[in-house]
């Protein structure tokens, strides 16, 4: 195991009838900005019980946040975060709109411009308090200290992180969950599940609180992700799955192991230039990393194929295709596309969609050895 140090100081608050609590978790007194998205907050009944939860508040309100958070979006919030003095920001929503209010956090008080927190690296400094009320598990962004913001002028979408936007609280009620329509459900399972994969299908160090951890998550995932669709209302199955993908990406995992993240980082241009949703970039290009990378994540390849897709039979080299196989059939099974021909992804498109990561010298993946050239290989396997 590698050396690490760690601290995840997120508030977990979890359970039916949880968002009642908000009250208790805000600082009295707070100026506070709700931040969401769309509008489906204001169907399923979310809206109602945060604002209940807010009465003795002085609370605003920024919706229209979108899938994949624009910038141009994100910066009109800081206008009023600067105008209103807002204290207390409260983001209500899945990833993007927690990620939007993440980078909204850190550019209040960002001295020059704000976009070079995301392209150039620029160190945060101060950010606004924020918390969560999740409505879609997926990302772990309620309980991590990242974000992805998209640029739409550019075509661009950027991550970064500081510890200073860990949320200060995350209110996780499976309940709300119900209302989501199957394609994000697919969404939420297939994302958590990959999660795990870049955290843990590397090579093995000897970590074993990690890789027992991360085949747990699997399991889970995989085992209640099969039965979400047809069993939508059933409320463990919610909880399971939303307490493994907060799980699946709070970073503990990821501590002490190598780590991969191509797949994530690959996928940026896929939804920057074509509008996948993020699960969608990661369906399609994970088998590609695991087929091409087959050789330097072997061990890890047999074991996840062993625990979690019960793949035994054959020599090392059918149960290393027959696990990558299992684990596109189980996207598939969700509903998802693998393949990029299915979106209308051609040859002549690649070069493209590996321009950002030539651009910025990325080399990508646990031994840094995947480049825009690879990339490009990988991507023209998933033609
Ligand atoms: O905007 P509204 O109307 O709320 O609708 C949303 C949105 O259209 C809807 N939705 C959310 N909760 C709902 C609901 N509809 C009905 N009932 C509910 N309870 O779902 C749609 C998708 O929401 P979004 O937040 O975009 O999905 P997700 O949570 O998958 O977030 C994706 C974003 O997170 C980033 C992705 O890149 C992408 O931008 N990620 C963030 C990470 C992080 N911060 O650690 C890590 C991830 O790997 C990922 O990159
Ligand atoms: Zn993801």
């Amino acid at each position: 195991m590698n050396n690490f140090e760690f601290c995840n100081p997120v508030k977990v608050v979890f359970g039916k009838g949880t968002i009642a609590r908000l009250s208790a978790l805000i600082p009295a007194n707070s100026k506070v900005l709700m931040v969401y998205g769309g509008g489906s907050i204001k169907k399923n009944g979310v809206y109602t019980q945060v604002i209940d939860a807010l009465k003795g508040f002085s609370v605003y309100e920024f919706s229209g946040i979108e899938a994949n958070p624009h910038y141009e979006t994100c910066m009109k919030a800081v206008n009023l975060v600067r105008t209103e003095n807002i204290d207390f920001l409260l983001a209500v929503g899945g990833g993007s709109v927690i990620d939007a209010t993440k980078f909204i956090a850190s550019a209040s008080y960002y001295e020059g411009e704000p976009w070079d927190i995301l392209a150039k690296g620029g160190v945060i400094k101060q950010a606004l308090p924020l918390g969560v009320v999740l409505t879609l598990s997926a990302t772990g962004s309620e309980m991590n200290e990242r974000a992805v913001i998209s640029r739409i002028e550019t075509r661009e979408k950027l991550n970064f992180a500081s510890p200073l936007i860990f949320p200060k609280f995350a209110v996780l009620d499976p309940e709300v969950t119900y209302s989501l329509p199957p394609r994000q459900v697919a969404n939420g399972v297939v994302d958590s599940f990959i999660h795990v994969i870049e955290q843990y299908l590397t090579y093995p160090v000897n970590a074993k609180v990690q890789d027992y951890f991360a085949e747990g998550l699997m399991e889970t995932i995989v085992e209640e992700g099969r039965k979400v669709l047809q069993n939508p209302d059933d409320y463990d199955i919610r909880a399971n799955l939303m307490w493994a993908a907060t799980n699946a990406l709070n970073c503990w995992i990821g501590q002490g192991v190598p780590q991969d993240w191509s797949s994530h980082r690959m996928g940026y241009a896929l939804t920057a230039q074509f509008g996948l949703d993020h699960a969608q970039t990661l369906a399609v290009i994970l088998p590609g990393v695991m087929t091409y990378m087959c050789k330097e994540k072997q061990a890890k390849i047999l074991r996840m194929g062993e625990v979690v897709f019960g793949v035994t039979e054959g020599t090392t080299e059918e149960r290393v295709r027959k696990s990558i196989q299992a684990c596109e059939d189980f996207f598939l099974y969700m509903g998802l596309k693998t393949r990029l021909s299915e979106y209308g992804i051609k040859e002549s498109d690649l070069d493209l969609l590996v321009e950002p990561m030539k651009r910025m010298g990325w080399k990508l993946g646990e031994h840094g050895n995947i480049d825009y050239e690879v990339a490009r290989k990988i991507l023209a396997m998933r033609l």
